[in-house]
């Protein structure tokens, strides 16, 4: 067994190795102005109290998710809105993440993209993860916005997606003008199969099925962008990491052996969601004076939420400690801005895990044999995951 935090330090400091260190450093305060760069938030009671408080903080303003998104998707694409139309516009979005329609949504991708995994694990191949979870995120990509699943249509989209959130530095307010023209042209070209989509309104379609929930045309498209923004990194970065982390651990034999919906199963994922926080981050605008934790701010301020040294917090990654109300479900906000895609990523992890379970029902035993962190990415994340049975 190898210490499960050894890697994920490597993967953090892979990824930012000036900022996280730096970010880290400040775990012990609650709250600490950092000239540069905000008010960093390291406890999980002021970060929720931020989250909820949209009187004083937003997604809005300066320093906050829409000074990066809104030059590129426009300013109505829920991550960039607040008040009665964001709540109006996720309510005709939710329909999309019941739990059928994630179960739909999501079926024939995974049987398409994992359809022999663990057949060619038990063949005693070695397989990446990460080149697997790619293939379906690309493939959950393309059902997104209705493009056919071919193999080039599938790995360009994942291409697309990692090349947009790439782009993206904590320490950078804004993307620069060549970024932001980037950005558009790269999703103008998966925006143009999700108009035709729309436009044709075939429901077995992500964007026919917005049209038939009431959205707009321009609502529709907005939201794909936001989706594959939110929903492609996460998971690419996530399931390698869950894997590795259970495997470190000596919990990837258990895991594999407990079928979806058990609570088993659901602890495990969620004590690795907290460890791993696959989104580190989040960010708010200062609207109106307020104290964080004791540190004043005034409109125009940034606050960073360190979800990471929130979710940390609770220490070690144990599945079989009681989970800490203070922290649960941080890793995915808080708040009227709480991860809309939870269901589909709960839906993704559970295909792969589900997957992989044949090699623990033939009596195999999973282990990682090599593995290497990306560099330079914003989600911490492996570049490769070798695995075999
Ligand atoms: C393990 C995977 C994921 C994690 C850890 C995660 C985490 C988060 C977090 C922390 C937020 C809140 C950000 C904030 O308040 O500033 C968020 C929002 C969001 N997430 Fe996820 N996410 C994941 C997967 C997904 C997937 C697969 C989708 C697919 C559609 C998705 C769609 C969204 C959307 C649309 C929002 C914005 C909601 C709003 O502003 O109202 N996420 N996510």
């Amino acid at each position: 067994m190898t210490d499960p935090l050894v890697w994920e330090e490597r993967l953090q400091r892979a990824a930012h190795p000036v900022v996280y260190p730096a970010i880290r450093s400040l775990r012990r305060r609650p709250a600490v102005r950092v000239p540069g760069l905000g008010v960093v938030v390291s406890d999980a009671a002021t970060a929720r109290a931020v989250l909820l408080d949209t009187e004083h903080f937003s997604k809005v303003g300066p320093g906050a998710p829409s000074d990066l998104w809104t030059p590129v998707l426009g300013p109505a694409v829920l991550l960039n809105m607040e008040g009665a139309e964001h709540a109006s516009l996720r309510r005709a979005l939710s329909g999309l993440f019941t739990p059928r329609a994630v179960r739909e949504l999501t079926a024939p991708v995974a049987g398409a993209a994992l359809h022999d995994l663990s057949a060619r694990l038990l063949a005693g191949r070695r397989v990446d993860l990460v080149a697997e979870v790619s293939e379906l995120a690309g493939a959950v990509i393309c059902r997104m916005t209705g493009l056919p699943p071919t193999d080039a249509a599938v790995r360009g989209a994942f291409r697309a997606a990692q090349e947009i959130v790439g782009l993206v530095r904590l320490h950078r307010r804004r993307l620069t003008p060549a970024q932001v023209r980037r950005a558009r042209q790269v999703l103008g070209d998966l925006g143009r199969p999700a108009r035709t989509a729309y436009r044709a309104g075939d429901e077995a379609t992500v964007p026919g099925r917005m049209r038939a929930l009431g959205l707009s045309e321009r609502e529709a498209l907005g939201a794909v962008g936001a989706f594959v923004l939110t929903g492609t990194e996460t998971i690419q970065s996530f399931v390698p990491r869950l894997v590795a982390i259970t495997h470190d651990a000596g919990h990837l034999g258990s895991l594999l052996g407990t079928p979806a919906g058990a609570l088993e199963r659901t602890r495990v994922v969620e004590e690795a969601l907290r460890v791993t926080v696959p989104s580190p981050a989040m960010l708010r605008s200062v609207r109106a004076s307020a104290t964080v934790a004791g540190v004043p701010v005034r409109a125009g301020d940034r606050v960073v939420i360190a979800t990471v040294s929130c979710c940390r917090a609770g220490g070690r990654f144990d599945p079989s400690a009681p989970a800490d109300p203070a922290i649960r479900h941080l890793w995915f906000g808080a708040g009227p801005h709480f991860c809309l895609g939870m269901p589909l990523a709960m839906a993704q992890v559970d295909a792969v895990l589900d997957a992989l379970a044949p090699v623990a029902s033939a009596g195999r035993t999973l282990r990682v044999v090599d593995r290497a962190a990306a560099r330079g990415v914003l989600i911490p994340s492996y570049r490769r995951l070798g695995v075999a049975a």
